[in-house]
């Protein structure tokens, strides 16, 4: 008798267990900052991260409604296989299949940022999303309106009680959900990370340290911090002339800034290509190439791209093949897989 009671108990408790800890696992949403990043600058304690507020802002993250037509989300333009770019548009593709003049940035460690957009045009997370929803080649809804249409959707005043204990709906709560959606989408937990922290024995090969030793040499004032930005803008000699896009020049109108963006972080580059503001480059070959021998002189070149009218960073294919070695230890593929983060 004992006999045939105690496997299926066993088996009873094993399921359970299994069952809290898949529960666990889909509710357990807070914000922790990974112990190699410098501290964020989003001020938390006027947004914290809960659960509630999370699944809605992923909610309204993919929420078509936020358009004129019904037709695009911020998920459209940021999708999470690609690390939240527009995987293989080298402009953004909007509503009525209109262009943008600009490549989807990946939207990820926004925590860490109070820098946003290529031109830094905005400085606030919490108000970003009003640009794409309002701007006509994007989601071409006045912002108001968009609110209008939440809030006659009868799904979302019971989800707005849970993360903010009422059920009224305005702009500012429906932006701060966004933000803690945003704020979750951590990426620290590449080869690279594990290794930094000196997680599970992990180890990197010869050629990704020495990688690692020529970026910090070469690369690293920009790509600055584990991060890998400085959040600040620079001229990094892509094109001669910058009258089609200004870049910070657009926001500050200051001709000391033309042909200056912000640079990118270069985490999750296997997801992201094509790279630069406009897509200029579709491969890392032809980035480091670029820094190698492609660099295009103008008034606002940054000085460490032009050492005495010698212009780029001399770089030997080996050399290059070591830094990509070490940019690929930089793909995380457990945050563009975190189901957490995608459409449910
Ligand atoms: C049509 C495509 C498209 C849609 C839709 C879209 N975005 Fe973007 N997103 C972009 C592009 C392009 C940029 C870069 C814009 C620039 O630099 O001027 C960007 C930039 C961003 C950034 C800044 C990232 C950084 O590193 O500075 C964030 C955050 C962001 N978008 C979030 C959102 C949210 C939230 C929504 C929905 C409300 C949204 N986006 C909708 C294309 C899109
Ligand atoms: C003077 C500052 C600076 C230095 C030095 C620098 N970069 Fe950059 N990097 C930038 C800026 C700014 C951009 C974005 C330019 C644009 O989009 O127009 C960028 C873009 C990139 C991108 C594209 C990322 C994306 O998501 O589009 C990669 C990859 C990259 N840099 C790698 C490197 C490597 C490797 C080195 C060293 C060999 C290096 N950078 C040195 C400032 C710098």
């Amino acid at each position: 008798m004992m006999n045939k009671i105690i496997p299926v108990f066993f088996f009873a408790v094993l399921l359970s267990a299994s069952c809290n800890k898949g529960k666990d696992t889909k509710q357990d949403v807070r914000f922790v900052s990974p112990a190699n990043f410098p501290a964020p600058k989003y001020n938390f304690n006027s947004n914290p991260v809960t659960t509630a507020g999370f699944e809605l802002g992923r909610k309204l993250f993919y929420e078509t409604q936020l358009s004129r037509d019904n037709s695009t989300s911020c998920g459209s333009c940021h999708i999470s296989f690609s690390a939240f770019t527009h995987h293989g548009h080298s402009v953004s593709h909007g509503i009525d299949n209109k262009l943008g003049t600009r490549n989807a940035p990946p939207v990820m460690n926004m925590a860490w940022s109070d820098e946003f957009m290529w031109d830094g045009g905005i400085n606030q997370l919490d108000m970003l999303p009003i640009a794409p929803i309002e701007n006509p080649v994007e989601m071409d809804l006045e912002f108001a309106i968009a609110v209008q249409k939440i809030k006659n959707n009868a799904a979302y005043p019971p989800l707005f009680k849970s993360a903010f204990g009422s059920s009224e709906i305005t702009g500012p709560k429906l932006l701060q959900a966004l933000s803690q959606f945003m704020n979750m989408l951590i990426s620290a937990n590449s080869k690279y990370d594990k290794w930094k922290r000196g997680e599970n024995g992990i180890t990197l090969s010869t050629d990704e340290l020495e990688g690692l030793q020529l970026f910090q040499q070469k690369c690293s004032s920009c790509h600055s911090t584990d991060l890998f930005t400085d959040n600040k803008f620079h001229n990094n000699g892509i094109k001669n002339s910058f009258s089609t896009d200004s870049g910070r020049a657009h926001i500050t109108q200051l001709p000391q800034d033309v042909g200056k963006f912000k640079t990118p972080s270069v985490r999750n580059l296997k997801y992201t290509p094509p790279y630069m503001h406009d897509g200029s480059f579709s491969t890392l070959a032809q980035v480091l190439e670029h820094y190698n021998s492609g660099i295009k002189n103008s008034a606002t070149l940054d000085t460490l791209l032009n050492q005495n009218g010698v212009l780029g960073i001399p770089l030997s294919v080996q050399e290059q093949q070591k830094i990509i070695a070490f940019l690929n230890t930089l793909n995380d593929e457990g945050f563009i897989k975190d189901q957490r983060f995608a459409e449910q």
